[in-house]
């Protein structure tokens, strides 16, 4: 056997039927795939966009996810930790913004979804991958997906910090305490579905339930076990819905911070 007939894999490997057409399936396979493309990419774009602007994150009193916590030179009133990082020339985004991206990117769920819809790898199931080798998350770099344990940590972190957003987000632009706008409202909803978001997490699930021998010996982890994997089961649900909310937070106080919107105060 040729060295180039050992190295094909999937469904051209050397043990399956040859079969010249790419696919059987006769229903809108691609329909998943394109549709996470363009939505996947036009996120990218825009949180590239506004990560590297440097500007416009904050409208007392909402400071956006995307600059969450503020640590570099950032404008008077958005940092609410200091700014360690004060000398650094570019967007405070950039400090902190690899946690957040690291977490999604490694994301099991995300993973899944790039992997088909910008690799083709495999687009869908039963569709043959346009590539002849496949070397999986052994190597370099997409061995680096198993940081994303060590980015869950981050991400508790960074819920815990836009959670404090959000209560600060219960005053007005002059810092007093007891109002509520739209966009408290919507930083609310974003928080909330952080928060469902990590912790339906994969490796939420096993740092809380992995590596016991006896479950019955066990009965809080055995119970917050039970509860991840409820999570768990609509964990691509939050990983969407999340994104979503993140950039349309990011909008509204871009929106305000420029002065084209005002914000809508309710009390
Ligand atoms: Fe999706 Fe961990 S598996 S965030």
């Amino acid at each position: 056997m040729s060295v180039a007939t050992e190295e094909r894999t999937g469904v051209r490997g050397a043990t399956r039927a040859e079969i010249e057409a790419r696919t059987l399936r006769e229903d809108r396979w691609w329909l998943s795939p394109l549709v996470t493309f363009v939505v996947f990419g036009a996120f990218v774009i825009y949180a590239t966009v506004r990560a590297f602007m440097g500007r416009d994150y904050y409208a007392s009193p909402y400071l956006s996810p995307f600059y969450s916590p503020c640590l570099g030179d950032c404008v008077e009133g958005a940092s609410d930790f200091g700014q360690p990082f004060k000398a650094w020339p570019l967007s405070a985004a950039l400090i902190i913004l690899i946690f957040p991206l690291g977490f999604r990117m490694t994301c099991y769920y995300y993973r899944k979804a790039y992997y088909r819809a910008f690799w083709l790898s495999p687009p869908a199931c039963a569709v043959a991958e346009p590539h002849s080798a496949y070397s999986g998350e052994t190597r370099f770099p997409l061995i680096l997906q198993n940081l994303h344990r060590w980015f869950w940590y981050a991400a508790l972190v960074i819920a815990c910090v836009l959670t404090f957003d959000v209560v600060l987000a219960f005053r007005n632009a002059e810092h007093e305490w007891g109002h509520m706008g739209l966009g408290t409202v919507l930083m609310l909803v974003n928080v909330v579905y952080i928060w469902l978001y990590t912790l339906s997490c994969h490796s939420c699930r096993h740092a809380v339930g992995g590596r016991l021998r006896h479950f019955s010996k066990h009965p809080v982890r055995y119970r917050l076990w039970t509860w991840v994997s409820g999570l768990n089961a609509n964990h691509a649900r939050y990983a969407w819905i999340s994104l979503f909310s993140v950039a349309l937070v990011d909008l509204y106080i871009w929106l305000l911070a420029m002065g084209v919107i005002e914000d809508v105060r309710f009390f």
